[in-house]
């Protein structure tokens, strides 16, 4: 193990993600964990992590100052090497001009952290304070043109520094010489994986659950999936999941959740075919907000009828990952653009304890995960999905038959998207229902039918997106082919706006 304390900077858990890469289990604690708690955790080592304050700061976070005295090696990064420096009695200044971006060093090979790295290289600076006196003991072991003391340390007490940040990819060599630290200094072996990961959580899980009772929303998506399988194979049958279906799935993809969870998996599997009951409370409703509503609601109240129906249910299981706690985190003060809605959020008044086996992970970790544990590509890899489903890329009212042109036309974009080898490349990409109608002719006759609008986006988070750049030949082929196979089209459009100023949904 080895922990990372969290002095609050954006890339904390990128560094326990980067030591999980190594092979080496790693993972985040507060920033108040005791030098006691942490020799009961017995780690090889400990990274602070950086932090947007000025050590100086009042309330900036410290840590136990018996830390230090542990003998356990210790590698501060950036706000972390400041705060080292603090301890041990240096001073810290404001810089002259704060530093962002990428920077040149000069590093001491001999050093153990550098060993094996060029001497020259490029690393990713973020900060504004600077080291000014090196504290007693330590030696300079990377400078650059505006930061003297890029990299320090005091190898006989195993400590060492650096202001830049290693976890970051644009520091070039960043990945070894954490595998410097983690491996050479702390002497630390490979022994994490992802089927490591697997049996600790199947481990904890079953500590925690004992033999009480777990539910499980299952939406198809990859993160409840990858969840609600990893909880079987802690509990199997103390696991119920309930697959509440609004009919606004697409094509297939009720069935493919059948088939997975109750069929191969074998778990105990609810099935609420709830179509009809959804279709009906919508019919007629044309204004986004309130077709968002509606299903929300009607959703949550469909589980919570059939969990009621389940007694002595004590845990709920939710696929969190490590960036939605980021995101509620930070969100708070975001407007309300558009009212999301999770399909397996919680309904506000049901008081279950959650199981949240993933939410120290990464979305790219838990595809992993989700092959590891059995899951098919098709449930590894899908693309992000709203929650009300093709109910928002239908605009307006919505009915069976608009419905219905959506999922075929989706479902041709899927093929030609995949067979052109493009699917894990664009991040989202799928068929709007505009709801207007157009001339065309069609053999020797007029026609007076619907436009499907493409959308295919670019994006790391859904937060801004670009619109993709498919070819010319494979747009043309799709729009070739749902005219023809998809009853009541006679035109195809490209949406080429990015967000801002457009969201990637249309409603
Ligand atoms: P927008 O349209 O807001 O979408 O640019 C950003 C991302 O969020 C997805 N999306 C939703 N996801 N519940 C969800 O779970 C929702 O209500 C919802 N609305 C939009 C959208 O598909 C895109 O990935």
């Amino acid at each position: 193990l080895i922990i990372v304390m969290d002095f609050g900077g954006q890339y904390n858990q990128l560094i326990a993600r980067r030591i999980r890469d190594l092979g080496v289990y790693s993972e985040l604690f507060p920033n108040t964990l005791t030098a006691e708690q942490i020799k009961e955790k017995n780690p090889k080592g400990i990274i602070f992590s950086g932090g947007p304050n000025s050590v100086y700061d009042e309330g900036a976070p410290l840590c136990d100052p018996a830390i230090f005295d542990l003998d356990i090696p210790i590698l501060g990064i950036c706000y972390g090497l400041q705060l080292i420096s603090k301890h041990y009695g240096s001073t810290v200044e404001r810089a002259t001009h704060r530093e962002y971006g990428k920077a040149e060093i000069t590093a001491n090979t001999e050093n153990p952290l550098f060993k094996g790295l060029p001497e020259q290289q490029t690393v990713w600076m973020s900060h504004g304070d600077r080291v000014k006196t090196l504290p007693e003991g330590f030696v300079i072991e990377a400078s650059s043109e505006s930061c003297p003391v890029a990299a320090m340390a005091n190898t006989v007490k195993n400590v060492y520094a650096v202001q830049f940040h290693p976890e970051v990819r644009h520091s070039v060599h960043g990945n070894e010489l954490l595998s410097n630290f983690v491996f050479g200094i702390c002497g630390a072996e490979k022994s994490w994986s992802m089927e490591h990961f697997i049996e600790e959580q199947v481990e904890k899980i079953r500590a925690t659950v004992g033999d009480q009772k777990v539910l499980c929303a299952l939406s198809g998506g990859v993160d409840s999936s990858v969840a609600a399988v990893l909880v079987h194979k802690a509990i199997g049958d103390q696991l119920t999941c309930i697959f509440v279906d609004h009919g606004l799935l697409r094509k297939g993809e009720a069935e493919g959740v059948v088939d997975t969870f109750k069929n191969h998996f074998h778990m105990n599997f609810i099935h609420v075919d709830a179509k009809k009951r959804f279709l009906d409370k919508l019919e007629g409703v044309s204004d986004p907000e309130r077709k968002r509503k509606i299903i929300g609601n009607e959703f949550i109240y469909l589980f919570q009828d059939e969990a009621n129906k389940l007694e002595d249910i004590s845990y709920l299981v939710q696929g969190t990952l490590y960036t939605d706690v980021v995101e509620s985190g930070a969100g708070g003060s975001s407007q309300n653009i558009k009212s999301h809605h999770n399909v397996g959020g919680l309904p506000e008044d049901m008081t279950f304890k959650l199981i949240e086996p993933l939410n120290t992970l990464f979305k790219d970790e838990v595809r992993q995960l989700g092959t590891e544990l059995g899951l098919s590509d098709e449930v590894v890899w899908r693309q992000p999905f709203p929650g009300p489903g093709l109910g928002i890329r239908v605009l307006g009212a919505i009915s069976e038959d608009k419905l219905e042109i959506v999922r075929e036309s989706d479902a041709i974009l899927r093929e030609e998207v995949k067979k052109a080898g493009l699917d894990r490349d664009i991040w989202q990409y799928f068929t709007v229902l505009p709801n207007i109608q157009s001339v065309g002719v069609m053999g020797d006759g007029r026609t007076y039918d619907h436009c499907i609008a493409i959308r295919a986006v670019t994006s790391i988070d859904g937060m801004t997106s670009d619109w993709a750049r498919i070819p010319w030949d494979v747009l043309e082929k799709i729009s070739t082919r749902i005219v023809n196979e998809v009853e009541h089209v006679n035109r195809i459009v490209y949406d080429v706006t990015s967000k801002p100023p457009a969201t990637i949904e249309w409603e």
